[in-house]
């Protein structure tokens, strides 16, 4: 059984519908996504963004189902082409993981086997994503030399036969963009791919992705607090709070003119591009997943969340022009 290529809406590559996703504890339940909804056409390239702690993560982790142990989506489906990938077998899901969509982690290092060379990490993912085709090793390992070359890693075949804790973080970074191209043919799910490297290498690499994401005509959802960037290599961008999406829009749209008050917030509090988010000053607590606010998620945050409609009802979408999406009551769900 294969996924097929050929009968599928190319708007629709990727299509996550009304997706719940919880955290257990032993005591609490938290509600990490609620009602997540997005899409991603071919070759489209998507940002999300939200401060620390939206669900941004979770939401990526869920599409692949690599949560960890205590996390469960409760409803909703995600449809890969026209494959249901909460209903399909385990062999279709690890097809799509292994050939069809890339994903580099935000935690780098964990994506690494200390006791293996990057060989040895480089032909495993090669060795699954080629599997039907007819290769022997020494062609695998000419593909990973291609692989560190287009990541600009120098000397290759010297560190081919490195171990991870011989290369430095931005090194590691490069291989761990080379194993996730390696399986990405369609899509790369980009978490935050430059977290703990210094500023210049940050920029060097997220260029690096967006040249490598155009040549290989990938799709891309990308996750970064580095707004400008963000801007830069994305066509269209979900904000995320609180495990909702409360906006959408083509990115040059929302930063020409953001409609959420909270996109409006985060915007005018992170005027470096490198900033992160969190350290967005909003009045009230933090967000509590484990008893969510009534009515709207931002109303106990938001300069004008005092009204009662906003404390009460959850806001709809609303259409403010085709394109164009909002949750918010300002604009008259
Ligand atoms: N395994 C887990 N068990 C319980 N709660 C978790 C677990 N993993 C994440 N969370 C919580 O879920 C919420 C969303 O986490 P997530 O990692 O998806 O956020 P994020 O938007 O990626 O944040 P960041 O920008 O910091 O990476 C956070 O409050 C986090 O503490
Ligand atoms: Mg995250």
């Amino acid at each position: 059984m294969q996924v097929s290529d050929l009968v599928f809406d190319a708007n629709r590559l990727l299509t996550v519908k009304n997706l719940y996703v919880k955290y257990k504890s032993y005591w609490y339940i938290y509600h990490v996504l609620n009602d997540i909804s997005i899409n991603v056409g071919l070759g489209e390239k998507i940002g999300i963004i939200g401060e620390s702690g939206a669900g941004k993560t979770t939401l990526l982790k869920s599409i692949l189902q690599v949560l960890p142990i205590n996390g469960k989506i409760t409803s909703g489906e995600i449809f890969y082409r026209d494959v249901n990938l909460l209903k399909c077998s385990k062999q279709i899901l690890l097809e799509i993981r292994r050939k069809r969509v890339g994903m580099i982690f935000q935690d780098p290092l964990a994506a690494l086997n200390p006791v293996f060379t990057i060989k040895d990490h480089l032909l495993e993912v090669l060795r699954y994503a080629n599997e039907t085709a007819n290769i022997d090793k020494s062609d695998l390992i000419n593909i990973a030399l291609d692989l560190l070359r287009d990541t600009l890693i120098p000397d290759p075949e010297r560190i081919l036969n490195s171990y991870p804790f011989q290369l430095s973080g931005g090194m590691r970074q490069r291989i761990v963009i080379a194993m996730a191209l390696a399986s990405a043919r369609e899509l790369l799910l980009a978490d935050e791919p430059t977290t703990n490297l210094d500023v210049t290498i940050q920029a060097q690499i997220l260029k690096l992705i967006g040249e490598l994401v155009e040549k290989r005509g990938l799709s891309m959802i990308l996750i970064s607090h580095a707004l400008g960037l963000i801007r830069k290599m994305t066509e269209r961008v979900y904000v995320m709070y609180g495990g909702n999406i409360i906006e959408e829009a083509p990115t040059f749209k929302l930063f020409n003119e953001p409609l959420h008050p909270y996109t409006q917030l985060l915007f005018k509090t992170a005027p470096k591009i490198l900033e992160p988010l969190s350290s967005v000053e909003l009045r009230g607590n933090p967000l509590d997943y484990r008893n969510l606010p009534n009515g709207c998620v931002f109303h106990p945050r938001c300069p004008y969340g005092d009204s009662e409609v906003c404390r009460k009802v959850k806001p709809h979408q609303v259409k403010v022009e085709k394109d164009r999406t909002v949750y918010c009551h300002i604009y008259g769900s």
